[in-house]
């Protein structure tokens, strides 16, 4: 902020003129209580031609508002300030000092009211300028939305960024090993049954080649596969994408639906970590007070296996399935489960959209129903 340098103390200042005189004429006053009154004079002249300085050099609302406060703020303004020094003055010398005081007041606060109207006389001209002309041609266009699910993942990957988790990507299609073996599910596991599972006929198998099953991946666990198969650890990572199942749609399953994945890979990971990362990122995006619990639980690729439920606003809900990376998980992507330890895991990304937002049927994302999208 502009600054003027103090003033000469002989220096006249707009009103104080009469003030002097008195101080001067006036044989009553003692030296110590005139070198006061001086003093505080002297000062007020001071303040009152830095605030106006100030006020006038103000090109913009916000360094108007910082001048107000510098020297008009209710409560540490300098004027308030000065105020509270009259209590030291003289009984017989306040008169004088408060008179002064109320006129610099009143100068301030005209510089603030000339500041204000000198702006307002700008902004007005400029929109004078760039006035709407109902007349032109053209119709007013809706912008599109992202969908709430894209809108929950671009959060989901900025919380887990920010707890230092990278993004990876798996391929939709994916084969067997990647869906299943590697994520130790051998071939005679139910979680295998075609009925539970879309596999795909493709032209390779039609052509009679030795081709390897394919089947749209029903779970982003295969990320975590693909991710150790080609990195050494530690590796931190989440993968966000769609997965399929044919599960009969109701209000919380959908055959289509998205899971966050997360693997976190490193010497000395325990479940302790997991929980820590988990109620992490169940606060961050569900907000303060989130509570996680860990239920046993099984999945072929993690021991111990647990299901993680989040409670928030007075109600337990599950998320999704967690636990410590299975030694046979570590070993079939070349890792040494002596060396290194691991978590994992998978959360239903509708699930946590739907419990933020109050939305009691996940086909609501689904009906591309404009009226429920253009909330989000
Ligand atoms: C799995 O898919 C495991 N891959 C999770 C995991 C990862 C465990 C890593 C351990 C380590 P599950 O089948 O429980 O687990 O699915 C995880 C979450 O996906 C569920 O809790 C639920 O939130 C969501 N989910 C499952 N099926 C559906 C469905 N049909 N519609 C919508 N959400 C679903």
């Amino acid at each position: 902020m502009t600054r003027v340098a103090p003033r000469d103390a002989n220096e006249s200042f707009h009103h104080n003129e009469p003030a002097r005189a008195q101080l001067g004429g006036s044989l009553a006053f003692s030296r110590e209580a005139a070198m006061a009154l001086a003093q505080f004079l002297e000062q007020l002249d001071t303040l009152a031609a830095e605030a106006t300085a100030a006020m006038q050099a103000a090109n913009d609302n916000e360094a108007l508002e910082a001048a107000r406060v510098e020297f008009l703020g209710a409560k540490a303004g300098r004027l308030k300030a000065a105020q509270k020094q009259m209590g030291a003055i003289d009984k017989a010398d306040k008169p004088t000092a408060g008179k002064q005081f109320n006129q610099v007041k009143q100068q301030v606060q005209a510089a603030l009211e000339q500041a204000q109207q000198r702006l307002a006389a700008a902004s007005t001209a400029q929109c004078t300028t760039a006035q709407f002309d109902p007349t032109l041609p053209g119709k007013r266009i809706r912008l599109g939305k992202l969908h709430p699910i894209t809108q929950t993942i671009e959060e989901l990957m900025d919380i887990m960024g920010r707890l230092g988790f990278s993004v990876a990507d798996g391929p939709e299609i994916e084969d067997e090993w990647h869906n299943f073996e590697a994520l130790n599910i051998p071939l005679e596991h139910p979680a295998r049954d075609p009925l539970d599972n879309f596999y795909l006929a493709t032209a390779e198998q039609a052509a009679g080649d030795d081709a390897p099953q394919m089947l749209l991946r029903s779970q982003t666990s295969t990320v975590q596969i693909r991710v150790m198969e080609n990195t050494p650890p530690p590796v931190r990572i989440i993968s966000l994408g769609r997965v399929y199942r044919p599960d009969t749609a109701d209000a919380t399953h959908y055959p289509m639906f998205h899971q966050i994945e997360g693997l976190m890979v490193d010497t000395r990971v325990t479940l302790a970590d997991l929980k820590s990362v988990l109620r992490l990122f169940a606060t961050s995006y569900l907000g303060s007070d989130v509570h996680v619990r860990f239920r046993p639980s099984f999945f072929p690729f993690t021991e111990p296996s647990v299901e993680a439920d989040f409670h928030w606003d007075d109600q337990w809900v599950e998320f999704g399935g967690a636990g410590m990376v299975d030694p046979n998980v570590l070993r079939a992507v070349g890792y040494d489960p002596e060396q290194v330890t691991g978590f994992a895991f998978g959360l239903g990304v509708e699930r946590l959209c739907m419990r933020r937002h109050g939305i009691t049927d996940i086909r609501e994302f689904y009906k591309n129903d404009v009226r429920f999208l253009q909330q989000f």
